[in-house]
């Protein structure tokens, strides 16, 4: 993929959807319901104006951070996404190998098709993305793995209930190639999400079956109490529940809709996110995801109160179109994107951005 045929996020997005067939690609774009939230992340993204400094003096903007204490070439992460052998033989390998190359940290699924600790010799820096699962132990066991194979911290995905009612899913009778397989659990091959039912989505039959009903503020608490990692929530978008997510001790949270693929209704991230991040004032870290397809988009989310942002379909795009360089074309596209921004905006450095002014304007497309 040269630069010519994908100068853009949403080029390597038409690359990918030209190659892919229909199940998957409706897989990876698809949200739940009437998709009205994942729509919503669009919109109020652009909606987000800056207002530019100038006469800053800013020849060559840095935006290297800090992510979680881990230095970061860029303030984003690739987020966790399941499966993704589905998008190409080497699935997260291939992710993580672009990740570690771009500098940026990789956060691994707990549905990762790819074991954690042949993720971790990549060399990238990983944080281990937890589902509650039923089976006694299971999630202590993954947290050791987690542990053991070096990722730098646990992102515990709060917004998974249930999964959310993903029509294009059930249109397709949607269901996982026997080759794919969710390689931390125990039923792998055999589990449910390969079994095509008509009418119904196999993963999220496989989800209801496997993923523990009704978490609450208490399992945290033990989560907390039981791991020195830094710990991360990720599907925050109520101040109420970031400050119970500071009462419980974590490091960060993730101001996140689920890229519009949980409740459909859900707040656009980028507008919860200014709530969230004054409740927090700096005390907790705060990032944001869902939408981010440009440079830009970045500088908004930091604009509006994120020190970072996680990044999710982008990546799977890149992946399909062409394995690890296609993942690497995403995440080089996006730094540069960023850099110029920053130029363009008179940003020295990631404080420079998170102090830009915002202004909400009306669509005129
Ligand atoms: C996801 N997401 C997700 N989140 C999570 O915590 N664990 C997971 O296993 C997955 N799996 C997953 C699969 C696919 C195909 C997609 C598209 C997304 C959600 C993901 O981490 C992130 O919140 C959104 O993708 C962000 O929105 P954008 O950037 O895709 O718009
Ligand atoms: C998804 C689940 C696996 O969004 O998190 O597809």
């Amino acid at each position: 993929m040269t630069r010519e045929q994908a100068p853009s996020l949403a080029d390597v997005a038409r690359l990918a959807q030209a190659r892919l067939p229909r199940d998957l690609w409706d897989y990876v774009a698809g949200g739940s319901g009437a998709e009205t939230t994942l729509a919503a992340n669009r919109a109020a993204l652009e909606e987000v104006s800056m207002l530019p400094r100038v006469l800053t003096g800013t020849r060559a903007p840095d935006p290297a951070t800090r992510l979680l204490g881990s230095a970061a070439a860029a303030p984003f992460a690739v987020a966790p996404m399941a499966y993704q052998r589905l998008l190409h033989p080497d699935g997260e390998l291939a992710t993580a190998e672009a990740a570690a190359a771009a500098g940026v940290p990789f956060v691994v699924s707990t549905l990762s098709s790819v074991p954690v600790e042949q993720i971790a010799r990549t060399g990238a820096t990983t944080w281990f993305q937890l589902y509650w699962l039923r089976p006694p132990g299971l999630v202590e066991s993954l947290v050791a793995r987690a542990e053991d194979a070096g990722c730098e911290a646990l992102v515990v995905t709060v917004d998974v209930p249930v999964m959310g009612r993903r029509l294009r899913d059930v249109r397709n009778s949607f269901a996982l190639p026997d080759d794919v397989v969710a390689a931390h659990l125990a039923d792998g091959a055999a589990s449910r999400a390969h079994e095509p039912v008509p009418g119904e989505s196999a993963i999220a039959a496989h989800t209801a079956a496997t993923f523990a009903p009704g978490l609450g503020w208490a399992d945290i608490a033990r989560l907390r109490a039981s791991t020195s990692l830094p710990l991360v929530l990720k599907g925050i978008l109520d101040p109420r529940d970031a400050l119970l997510a500071e009462e419980s001790g974590v490091d960060a949270v993730v101001v996140s809709n689920h890229g519009g693929r949980q409740f459909d209704g859900a707040a656009p991230s980028i507008a919860a996110l200014p709530a969230v991040a004054d409740a927090l004032a700096g005390r907790v870290a705060v990032y944001l995801d869902s939408g981010i397809r440009t440079g830009t988009d970045i500088l908004r989310a930091l604009a509006c109160g994120a020190e970072g942002v996680l990044v999710g379909r982008p990546v799977l795009h890149g992946l399909a179109v062409d394995g690890a360089r296609g993942v690497g074309h995403v995440l080089s596209l996006l730094a540069e994107e960023l850099r110029d921004a920053m130029t363009l905006a008179g940003c020295a450095d990631v404080a420079a951005v998170r102090a830009l002014s915002t202004v909400r304007t009306v669509r005129t497309r």
